[in-house]
Protein backbone atom coordinates (compact mmCIF):
# COMPACT_ATOMS: atom_id res chain seq x y z
CA UNK A 1 0.00 0.00 0.00
CA UNK A 2 1.31 3.20 -1.16
CA UNK A 3 -1.45 5.62 0.15
CA UNK A 4 -1.60 5.98 3.78
CA UNK A 5 -4.93 6.16 4.67
CA UNK A 6 -7.05 8.02 7.18
CA UNK A 7 -7.26 4.63 10.15
CA UNK A 8 -11.12 5.74 10.82
CA UNK A 9 -14.76 6.93 9.37
CA UNK A 10 -16.69 9.85 10.24
CA UNK A 11 -19.50 9.36 12.21
CA UNK A 12 -20.56 12.85 13.58
CA UNK A 13 -19.63 16.39 11.79
CA UNK A 14 -19.57 19.70 12.89
CA UNK A 15 -19.95 22.37 10.13
CA UNK A 16 -17.53 25.11 9.42
CA UNK A 17 -17.99 28.81 8.14
CA UNK A 18 -16.12 30.25 5.20
CA UNK A 19 -16.22 34.02 5.73
CA UNK A 20 -15.38 36.92 2.97
CA UNK A 21 -12.07 38.90 3.08
CA UNK A 22 -13.89 41.73 4.06
CA UNK A 23 -15.58 40.03 7.02
CA UNK A 24 -12.39 38.74 7.97
CA UNK A 25 -10.59 42.49 7.76
CA UNK A 26 -13.23 43.24 10.46
CA UNK A 27 -13.28 40.54 12.38
CA UNK A 28 -9.47 40.99 13.00
CA UNK A 29 -9.81 45.10 13.08
CA UNK A 30 -12.30 44.09 16.18
CA UNK A 31 -10.40 41.43 17.85
CA UNK A 32 -7.16 44.21 18.39
CA UNK A 33 -5.68 42.11 15.53
CA UNK A 34 -4.76 39.46 17.78
CA UNK A 35 -5.94 35.96 16.66
CA UNK A 36 -6.43 34.62 20.58
CA UNK A 37 -9.32 37.29 20.41
CA UNK A 38 -11.53 36.12 17.38
CA UNK A 39 -14.15 33.83 17.69
CA UNK A 40 -13.53 29.94 16.60
CA UNK A 41 -17.14 30.35 14.71
CA UNK A 42 -15.57 33.05 12.36
CA UNK A 43 -12.54 30.76 11.44
CA UNK A 44 -12.56 28.02 8.91
CA UNK A 45 -9.38 25.65 9.45
CA UNK A 46 -8.63 25.97 13.37
CA UNK A 47 -4.64 25.52 13.54
CA UNK A 48 -3.82 27.19 16.37
CA UNK A 49 -3.73 24.25 18.66
CA UNK A 50 -3.61 20.35 18.82
CA UNK A 51 -4.43 20.94 22.55
CA UNK A 52 -7.94 19.34 23.33
CA UNK A 53 -9.05 19.43 19.85
CA UNK A 54 -9.08 16.14 19.06
CA UNK A 55 -12.21 14.03 17.49
CA UNK A 56 -13.00 11.48 20.23
CA UNK A 57 -13.39 8.18 19.07
CA UNK A 58 -16.63 5.99 19.59
CA UNK A 59 -15.19 4.41 22.09
CA UNK A 60 -14.43 7.25 24.00
CA UNK A 61 -17.89 8.71 23.78
CA UNK A 62 -19.15 4.89 25.11
CA UNK A 63 -16.98 5.29 27.94
CA UNK A 64 -18.46 8.91 28.71
CA UNK A 65 -21.58 7.38 29.31
CA UNK A 66 -19.98 4.47 31.51
CA UNK A 67 -17.98 7.14 33.43
CA UNK A 68 -18.80 7.30 36.96
CA UNK A 69 -18.99 10.30 38.75
CA UNK A 70 -18.49 8.63 42.66
CA UNK A 71 -16.69 11.44 44.85
CA UNK A 72 -14.26 8.40 45.56
CA UNK A 73 -13.33 5.28 44.59
CA UNK A 74 -14.73 5.93 41.32
CA UNK A 75 -14.14 2.65 38.75
CA UNK A 76 -13.57 5.05 36.15
CA UNK A 77 -10.33 6.20 38.09
CA UNK A 78 -9.30 2.90 38.39
CA UNK A 79 -9.36 2.43 34.34
CA UNK A 80 -7.31 6.26 33.99
CA UNK A 81 -4.57 4.29 36.65
CA UNK A 82 -4.38 0.78 35.12
CA UNK A 83 -3.85 2.43 31.68
CA UNK A 84 -1.40 4.94 32.91
CA UNK A 85 0.39 2.85 34.97
CA UNK A 86 0.44 0.18 31.98
CA UNK A 87 2.46 2.60 29.59
CA UNK A 88 4.51 4.69 32.36
CA UNK A 89 4.80 1.64 35.18
CA UNK A 90 4.92 4.82 37.78
CA UNK A 91 3.17 3.53 41.08
CA UNK A 92 1.56 7.05 42.13
CA UNK A 93 -0.81 8.36 39.10
CA UNK A 94 -2.64 11.87 39.86
CA UNK A 95 -5.20 12.66 37.84
CA UNK A 96 -5.15 16.62 37.30
CA UNK A 97 -7.74 19.02 35.29
CA UNK A 98 -4.33 19.77 32.50
CA UNK A 99 -0.61 19.64 32.06
CA UNK A 100 -0.23 22.97 33.89
CA UNK A 101 -2.45 22.19 36.81
CA UNK A 102 -0.05 18.91 37.16
CA UNK A 103 3.11 21.36 36.69
CA UNK A 104 1.77 24.04 39.19
CA UNK A 105 1.30 21.14 41.78
CA UNK A 106 4.76 19.67 41.14
CA UNK A 107 6.90 23.11 41.02
CA UNK A 108 4.96 24.17 44.33
CA UNK A 109 6.86 21.48 46.36
CA UNK A 110 10.03 21.18 43.81
CA UNK A 111 10.50 24.91 43.38
CA UNK A 112 11.47 27.84 44.94
CA UNK A 113 13.95 30.64 45.54
CA UNK A 114 17.76 29.69 44.22
CA UNK A 115 16.71 26.14 42.75
CA UNK A 116 17.01 26.07 38.67
CA UNK A 117 15.04 23.79 36.88
CA UNK A 118 16.95 22.40 33.61
CA UNK A 119 14.64 21.27 30.58
CA UNK A 120 15.59 20.76 27.10
CA UNK A 121 13.04 23.74 26.24
CA UNK A 122 10.19 24.68 28.83
CA UNK A 123 6.69 24.65 27.34
CA UNK A 124 5.79 28.56 28.19
CA UNK A 125 3.03 27.36 31.14
CA UNK A 126 6.09 24.82 32.57
CA UNK A 127 8.43 28.26 32.75
CA UNK A 128 5.79 30.12 33.78
CA UNK A 129 4.98 27.31 36.75
CA UNK A 130 8.83 27.63 37.71
CA UNK A 131 9.33 30.83 37.83
CA UNK A 132 6.20 31.64 39.76
CA UNK A 133 7.77 29.66 42.40
CA UNK A 134 11.18 31.45 42.50
CA UNK A 135 12.53 28.94 41.11
CA UNK A 136 15.07 29.49 37.35
CA UNK A 137 13.66 27.65 34.47
CA UNK A 138 16.84 27.14 32.37
CA UNK A 139 16.78 25.31 28.29
CA UNK A 140 19.74 23.34 27.55
CA UNK A 141 18.56 22.92 23.78
CA UNK A 142 21.39 20.36 21.94
CA UNK A 143 23.28 23.20 19.80
CA UNK A 144 22.48 21.65 16.37
CA UNK A 145 19.13 22.52 17.09
CA UNK A 146 19.81 25.92 16.35
CA UNK A 147 19.94 25.14 12.74
CA UNK A 148 16.20 25.42 11.99
CA UNK A 149 16.78 23.41 8.26
CA UNK A 150 19.33 20.96 9.04
CA UNK A 151 17.70 17.07 8.65
CA UNK A 152 19.23 16.22 11.89
CA UNK A 153 16.81 13.20 13.29
CA UNK A 154 16.32 14.31 17.29
CA UNK A 155 16.43 17.94 17.55
CA UNK A 156 14.69 17.92 20.67
CA UNK A 157 17.54 16.43 22.84
CA UNK A 158 18.64 17.80 25.62
CA UNK A 159 22.47 19.26 25.38
CA UNK A 160 23.99 16.80 27.91
CA UNK A 161 27.76 18.33 28.55
CA UNK A 162 25.48 21.64 29.55
CA UNK A 163 23.64 19.39 31.86
CA UNK A 164 26.65 17.88 33.21
CA UNK A 165 28.20 21.53 33.66
CA UNK A 166 25.14 23.09 35.54
CA UNK A 167 25.74 20.00 37.59
CA UNK A 168 29.38 20.50 38.68
CA UNK A 169 28.69 24.53 38.43
CA UNK A 170 25.78 25.28 40.30
CA UNK A 171 25.82 22.19 42.96
CA UNK A 172 23.27 19.27 42.86
CA UNK A 173 21.38 21.02 45.97
CA UNK A 174 20.25 23.74 43.34
CA UNK A 175 18.84 20.98 40.98
CA UNK A 176 16.04 19.42 42.71
CA UNK A 177 15.08 17.58 39.15
CA UNK A 178 15.76 17.58 35.25
CA UNK A 179 12.82 18.04 32.94
CA UNK A 180 12.77 17.03 29.28
CA UNK A 181 9.79 17.71 27.08
CA UNK A 182 8.66 14.97 24.43
CA UNK A 183 8.42 15.85 21.59
CA UNK A 184 10.28 19.53 22.21
CA UNK A 185 7.24 21.66 21.34
CA UNK A 186 8.78 24.76 21.80
CA UNK A 187 11.58 23.60 19.26
CA UNK A 188 10.06 23.08 16.45
CA UNK A 189 7.90 20.31 17.59
CA UNK A 190 11.16 18.13 17.43
CA UNK A 191 11.55 14.79 18.92
CA UNK A 192 14.61 13.54 21.67
CA UNK A 193 16.10 10.62 21.09
CA UNK A 194 16.12 7.49 23.22
CA UNK A 195 19.82 7.40 23.76
CA UNK A 196 19.60 11.13 24.90
CA UNK A 197 17.08 10.31 27.88
CA UNK A 198 18.66 7.38 28.86
CA UNK A 199 21.83 9.66 28.96
CA UNK A 200 19.93 12.41 31.00
CA UNK A 201 19.43 10.01 33.21
CA UNK A 202 23.07 8.29 33.67
CA UNK A 203 23.87 12.51 34.82
CA UNK A 204 20.78 13.00 36.83
CA UNK A 205 21.82 9.14 38.57
CA UNK A 206 24.85 10.44 39.22
CA UNK A 207 23.67 13.93 41.08
CA UNK A 208 20.81 11.75 42.75
CA UNK A 209 18.43 13.68 41.02
CA UNK A 210 15.22 12.99 39.69
CA UNK A 211 14.39 12.38 35.95
CA UNK A 212 10.89 13.92 34.78
CA UNK A 213 9.03 13.75 31.57
CA UNK A 214 6.53 16.69 30.20
CA UNK A 215 4.96 13.93 28.24
CA UNK A 216 2.27 15.21 26.48
CA UNK A 217 3.24 14.10 23.06
CA UNK A 218 4.91 11.05 24.76
CA UNK A 219 3.41 8.29 21.83
CA UNK A 220 4.69 10.83 18.53
CA UNK A 221 7.79 11.20 19.97
CA UNK A 222 7.91 7.08 20.12
CA UNK A 223 6.86 6.76 17.11
CA UNK A 224 9.41 9.13 15.66
CA UNK A 225 11.99 7.21 17.71
CA UNK A 226 10.56 4.14 15.75
CA UNK A 227 10.54 5.68 12.38
CA UNK A 228 14.32 7.25 13.03
CA UNK A 229 16.44 5.23 15.09
CA UNK A 230 16.92 1.72 13.68
CA UNK A 231 17.40 0.30 16.72
CA UNK A 232 13.77 0.51 17.34
CA UNK A 233 12.41 -0.18 14.14
CA UNK A 234 10.81 -3.41 14.84
CA UNK A 235 10.25 -2.96 18.40
CA UNK A 236 6.85 -1.92 19.29
CA UNK A 237 5.28 1.92 19.92
CA UNK A 238 4.00 0.81 23.03
CA UNK A 239 7.19 -0.62 24.03
CA UNK A 240 9.29 1.97 22.74
CA UNK A 241 7.03 3.93 25.08
CA UNK A 242 7.41 2.05 28.29
CA UNK A 243 11.15 2.23 27.43
CA UNK A 244 11.03 6.24 27.85
CA UNK A 245 9.23 6.39 30.82
CA UNK A 246 11.49 3.48 32.26
CA UNK A 247 14.67 6.25 32.49
CA UNK A 248 12.22 8.59 34.24
CA UNK A 249 11.50 9.07 37.70
CA UNK A 250 7.96 10.20 36.70
CA UNK A 251 6.01 12.82 33.99
CA UNK A 252 3.87 15.45 34.04
CA UNK A 253 1.21 15.28 31.47
CA UNK A 254 -1.58 17.08 29.60
CA UNK A 255 -4.00 14.23 27.98
CA UNK A 256 -5.26 17.22 25.89
CA UNK A 257 -2.73 16.15 23.48
CA UNK A 258 -1.35 12.61 23.24
CA UNK A 259 -4.42 10.73 24.80
CA UNK A 260 -7.33 12.46 22.52
CA UNK A 261 -9.23 13.97 25.59
CA UNK A 262 -10.86 17.34 25.52
CA UNK A 263 -9.39 18.06 29.06
CA UNK A 264 -7.36 16.46 31.75
CA UNK A 265 -3.98 15.66 32.55
CA UNK A 266 -1.91 13.81 35.02
CA UNK A 267 1.06 13.66 37.52
CA UNK A 268 3.04 10.12 38.22
CA UNK A 269 5.96 9.51 39.92
CA UNK A 270 7.72 6.31 41.54
CA UNK A 271 8.72 8.45 45.08
CA UNK A 272 6.30 7.90 47.73
CA UNK A 273 7.28 11.39 49.81
CA UNK A 274 6.63 13.33 46.72
CA UNK A 275 3.77 11.51 45.82
CA UNK A 276 1.82 12.44 49.36
CA UNK A 277 3.26 16.09 48.60
CA UNK A 278 1.37 15.94 45.76
CA UNK A 279 -1.94 14.35 46.82
CA UNK A 280 -2.32 16.95 49.67
CA UNK A 281 -2.19 19.80 47.06
CA UNK A 282 -4.10 18.36 44.88
CA UNK A 283 -7.04 18.01 47.54
CA UNK A 284 -6.35 22.06 48.22
CA UNK A 285 -7.42 23.23 44.41
CA UNK A 286 -8.03 20.16 41.96
CA UNK A 287 -9.92 17.62 44.45
CA UNK A 288 -9.94 13.91 45.98
CA UNK A 289 -7.04 12.21 44.56
CA UNK A 290 -9.23 9.76 42.43
CA UNK A 291 -10.88 12.57 40.58
CA UNK A 292 -8.49 15.52 40.77
CA UNK A 293 -10.05 18.35 38.64
CA UNK A 294 -11.81 16.24 36.12
CA UNK A 295 -15.35 14.22 36.06
CA UNK A 296 -14.92 10.64 36.00
CA UNK A 297 -16.27 10.50 32.38
CA UNK A 298 -13.20 12.44 31.68
CA UNK A 299 -10.89 10.03 32.99
CA UNK A 300 -12.96 7.15 31.23
CA UNK A 301 -12.04 8.52 27.56
CA UNK A 302 -8.04 9.41 28.91
CA UNK A 303 -7.90 5.66 29.62
CA UNK A 304 -9.90 4.94 26.06
CA UNK A 305 -7.54 7.78 24.52
CA UNK A 306 -4.18 6.32 25.80
CA UNK A 307 -4.95 2.69 24.29
CA UNK A 308 -5.66 4.45 20.70
CA UNK A 309 -2.76 6.86 20.94
CA UNK A 310 -0.35 4.00 20.21
CA UNK A 311 -2.03 1.97 17.43
CA UNK A 312 0.38 2.40 14.58
CA UNK A 313 -1.48 2.61 12.16
CA UNK A 314 -3.25 5.92 13.38
CA UNK A 315 0.66 7.03 14.38
CA UNK A 316 1.06 6.68 10.37
CA UNK A 317 -0.98 8.50 9.48
CA UNK A 318 -1.13 11.60 11.82
CA UNK A 319 2.92 12.16 10.41
CA UNK A 320 1.94 11.14 6.77
CA UNK A 321 -0.77 14.23 7.23
CA UNK A 322 1.31 16.37 9.11
CA UNK A 323 4.12 15.85 6.37
CA UNK A 324 2.17 15.96 3.49
CA UNK A 325 1.43 19.48 4.66
CA UNK A 326 4.95 20.24 5.52
CA UNK A 327 6.48 19.00 2.21
CA UNK A 328 3.47 20.67 0.31
CA UNK A 329 4.64 23.86 1.45
CA UNK A 330 8.22 23.36 1.09
CA UNK A 331 8.01 22.47 -1.92
CA UNK A 332 6.21 25.55 -2.97
CA UNK A 333 9.87 27.63 -1.58
CA UNK A 334 8.26 28.27 1.89
CA UNK A 335 10.90 28.03 4.77
CA UNK A 336 9.71 25.72 7.38
CA UNK A 337 11.33 24.30 10.52
CA UNK A 338 12.78 21.16 9.21
CA UNK A 339 12.64 18.22 9.54
CA UNK A 340 9.12 18.10 9.79
CA UNK A 341 7.76 16.54 13.47
CA UNK A 342 4.19 14.76 14.47
CA UNK A 343 1.61 17.44 15.58
CA UNK A 344 2.47 20.87 14.18
CA UNK A 345 4.17 22.42 10.83
CA UNK A 346 6.39 25.89 12.08
CA UNK A 347 7.02 28.28 9.46
CA UNK A 348 10.36 30.25 9.61
CA UNK A 349 8.22 33.71 9.47
CA UNK A 350 12.11 35.47 9.44
CA UNK A 351 12.75 34.05 6.09
CA UNK A 352 9.24 34.32 4.71
CA UNK A 353 9.30 37.87 5.72
CA UNK A 354 12.81 39.28 5.25
CA UNK A 355 11.74 43.13 4.98
CA UNK A 356 9.70 42.81 8.58
CA UNK A 357 12.18 43.67 11.36
CA UNK A 358 11.54 41.31 14.39
CA UNK A 359 10.18 43.96 16.65
CA UNK A 360 7.70 44.29 13.98
CA UNK A 361 6.70 40.94 14.40
CA UNK A 362 6.76 38.97 11.02
CA UNK A 363 5.44 36.10 12.70
CA UNK A 364 2.42 37.70 13.76
CA UNK A 365 2.01 39.76 10.40
CA UNK A 366 2.12 36.20 8.60
CA UNK A 367 -0.32 34.57 11.37
CA UNK A 368 -3.08 37.60 10.57
CA UNK A 369 -2.40 37.60 6.56
CA UNK A 370 -3.22 33.67 6.76
CA UNK A 371 -6.18 34.59 8.72
CA UNK A 372 -7.49 37.21 6.25
CA UNK A 373 -6.72 35.41 2.98
CA UNK A 374 -8.23 31.92 3.89
CA UNK A 375 -9.68 31.98 7.83
CA UNK A 376 -7.12 29.74 9.02
CA UNK A 377 -5.94 30.36 12.13
CA UNK A 378 -2.04 29.47 13.46
CA UNK A 379 -0.03 30.90 16.27
CA UNK A 380 2.66 33.20 15.91
CA UNK A 381 5.80 32.04 18.36
CA UNK A 382 8.30 34.63 17.90
CA UNK A 383 8.99 37.85 19.72
CA UNK A 384 5.73 38.49 20.49
CA UNK A 385 5.03 35.46 22.77
CA UNK A 386 8.34 35.97 24.14
CA UNK A 387 8.54 39.29 25.49
CA UNK A 388 12.44 39.58 26.15
CA UNK A 389 14.57 42.92 27.62
CA UNK A 390 17.95 44.14 27.71
CA UNK A 391 19.24 43.35 30.93
CA UNK A 392 20.95 46.49 31.35
CA UNK A 393 18.91 49.15 28.72
CA UNK A 394 15.64 47.42 28.92
CA UNK A 395 14.96 47.85 25.61
CA UNK A 396 12.70 45.38 23.88
CA UNK A 397 15.09 42.25 22.45
CA UNK A 398 13.76 39.67 19.77
CA UNK A 399 13.56 36.23 20.20
CA UNK A 400 15.71 33.61 18.43
CA UNK A 401 13.24 33.26 15.58
CA UNK A 402 10.49 33.72 14.44
CA UNK A 403 7.81 31.29 13.96
CA UNK A 404 4.21 30.32 13.47
CA UNK A 405 3.07 27.38 14.52
CA UNK A 406 0.11 25.25 12.66
CA UNK A 407 -0.63 23.10 14.69
CA UNK A 408 -2.97 20.15 13.58
CA UNK A 409 -5.73 18.71 15.70
CA UNK A 410 -5.94 14.99 15.53
CA UNK A 411 -8.33 13.31 13.35
CA UNK A 412 -10.48 16.41 12.63
CA UNK A 413 -9.50 17.99 8.67
CA UNK A 414 -9.18 15.58 6.20
CA UNK A 415 -6.46 15.96 3.15
CA UNK A 416 -9.04 18.34 1.36
CA UNK A 417 -8.63 20.48 4.18
CA UNK A 418 -5.05 20.37 3.97
CA UNK A 419 -5.18 20.80 0.33
CA UNK A 420 -6.83 23.89 0.90
CA UNK A 421 -4.41 25.27 3.70
CA UNK A 422 -1.70 24.79 1.00
CA UNK A 423 -3.19 26.51 -1.56
CA UNK A 424 -4.02 29.23 0.44
CA UNK A 425 -0.06 29.87 2.00
CA UNK A 426 1.32 29.89 -1.35
CA UNK A 427 -0.68 32.59 -2.23
CA UNK A 428 0.24 34.22 0.58
CA UNK A 429 4.02 33.49 -0.12
CA UNK A 430 3.61 34.50 -3.73
CA UNK A 431 2.43 38.25 -2.38
CA UNK A 432 4.56 38.20 0.89
CA UNK A 433 6.61 41.67 -0.02
CA UNK A 434 3.07 43.35 0.41
CA UNK A 435 2.83 42.40 3.92
CA UNK A 436 3.51 45.03 6.29
CA UNK A 437 4.34 44.38 10.23
CA UNK A 438 2.97 44.80 13.39
CA UNK A 439 3.01 47.55 16.77
CA UNK A 440 1.99 46.50 20.16
CA UNK A 441 -0.69 48.83 20.93
CA UNK A 442 -1.95 47.85 24.65
CA UNK A 443 -0.10 44.58 26.24
CA UNK A 444 -0.37 42.60 29.53
CA UNK A 445 3.36 42.85 31.55
CA UNK A 446 3.37 38.51 31.04
CA UNK A 447 1.79 36.36 28.67
CA UNK A 448 1.01 39.35 26.61
CA UNK A 449 0.49 37.34 23.64
CA UNK A 450 -2.91 36.37 24.50
CA UNK A 451 -4.25 39.69 24.98
CA UNK A 452 -2.22 42.47 23.68
CA UNK A 453 -3.88 44.96 21.13
CA UNK A 454 -1.90 45.83 18.03
CA UNK A 455 -2.35 47.49 14.23
CA UNK A 456 -0.40 47.23 11.73
CA UNK A 457 2.32 49.31 11.05
N1 LIG B 1 3.76 21.03 28.20
C1 LIG B 1 3.74 21.11 26.86
C2 LIG B 1 4.92 20.60 26.08
C3 LIG B 1 2.63 21.65 26.19
O1 LIG B 1 2.63 21.73 24.87
C4 LIG B 1 1.53 22.12 26.97
C5 LIG B 1 0.37 22.72 26.32
C6 LIG B 1 1.58 21.99 28.36
C7 LIG B 1 2.72 21.45 28.95
C8 LIG B 1 0.47 22.45 29.26
O2 LIG B 1 -0.63 21.61 29.14
O3 LIG B 1 -2.44 23.09 28.23
O4 LIG B 1 -2.98 20.94 29.39
O5 LIG B 1 -2.15 22.88 30.66
N2 LIG B 1 0.39 23.10 25.10
C9 LIG B 1 -0.71 23.67 24.34
C10 LIG B 1 -0.20 24.06 22.98
C11 LIG B 1 -1.50 24.72 25.02
O6 LIG B 1 -0.96 24.73 22.24
O7 LIG B 1 0.91 23.69 22.61
P1 LIG B 1 -2.13 22.17 29.38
Amino acid sequence: MTVIIEPFRIKSVEPIRLTTREERERILKEAGYNLFRVKSKDILIDFLTDSGTSAMSSKQWAAIMEGDESYAGSPSFFKFEKAVRDITGFEHIIPTHQGRAAERILFSFVGGNGKIIPNNTHFDTTRANVEFTGAEAMDLIAPEAHDLQSQLPFKGNMNLDALENLFREAGPEKIPLVMITVTNNSWGGQPVSMDNIRGAKEVCDKYNTPLFLDACRFAENAYLIKRKDPAYHDVSVRDIAKEMFSHADGCTMSAKKDAFANIGGFLAMNSEDWATKARDLLILTEGFPTYGGLAGRDLAAIAQGLAEVLEEDYLEYRLASTAYLGSHIAKGGVPIVQPVGAHAIYIDARRFLPHIPPLEFPGHALACELYLAGGVRGCEIGSLMFARKDPESGEPLPAENELVRLAIPRRVYTQSHVDYVVEQILDVFRRRESIRGFRIVKQAPFLRHFTAHLEPV
